[in-house]
């Protein structure tokens, strides 16, 4: 038996996201989706089919690049007693996983909006680990804790981004690098203005039709 390859996504500029030998792919309820060894997915939220592309993107004359008006790629952080919380916000997808989940760390309506003695370090790892996008990380005695060890996976989340764990390879003609190599949040509305990473522009959601 021959190795497994790597799965991978390629794209170009023009082009919906060509996702090699992925095996686990996932709608927002966890519902598997059939594979192919090659699948093109939408990226300009113009299909008919979706998650996957039906040529919309020529017709819709599709184009993904970098906007003005974007947030800066920067990373801020904010030191705590016991962990150092980084925040790109840059490349967030504005999920609000972490103002939902953990209202006094992430305060969305405070300034600064990070208080990283707001909770106990534990639970505010957990928190950053289902950061889809891979804005936030964190630090404890100097290490900086950016990714994690999870298996390649594709998850399609509702009316939002393409949110992938597991290290796979990004490929594109513009050189994107993504926060995280680890785990990062692809657009699928065509709106964003960070292209191709998703910036949080599908909302309001009526914005990306299912
Ligand atoms: S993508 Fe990360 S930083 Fe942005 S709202 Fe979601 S959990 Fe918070
Ligand atoms: S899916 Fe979030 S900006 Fe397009």
């Amino acid at each position: 038996m021959g190795k497994k390859s790597k799965p991978r996504i390629i794209f170009t500029r023009l082009s919906p996201y060509m996702v090699t030998d992925l095996e686990h792919f996932e709608d927002h309820g966890g519902n598997r989706i059939d594979t192919a060894p090659v699948m093109e997915l939408c990226r300009c939220g113009e299909s008919c089919r979706k998650p996957f592309c039906d040529g919309s993107h020529s017709r819709a004359g599709f184009v993904g690049d970098k906007r003005e008006g974007r947030l800066p790629d920067r990373v801020k952080s904010y030191r705590g007693a016991g962990i150092t919380i980084h925040d790109n916000r840059g490349v967030c997808s504005h999920d609000a996983a972490c103002i939902r989940c953990l209202p006094q760390v992430f305060r969305k309506e405070l300034r600064p909006w990070i208080d990283p003695d707001g909770a106990v370090v534990e639970e505010i790892i957990r928190i950053i680990e289902r950061c889809p996008s891979g804005a936030l990380s964190y630090s404890i005695g100097g290490r900086h804790f950016r990714d994690q060890k999870r298996n390649p996976r594709i998850r399609v989340s509702k009316y939002g981004p393409l949110e992938i764990t597991g290290g796979i390879i990004l490929k594109d003609d513009m050189e994107s690098v993504p926060a995280s190599r680890e785990h990062y949040a692809l657009c699928r509305c065509g709106k964003t203005r960070n292209a191709p990473f998703c910036d949080g522009s599908h909302f309001p959601v009526q914005k990306m039709k299912e």
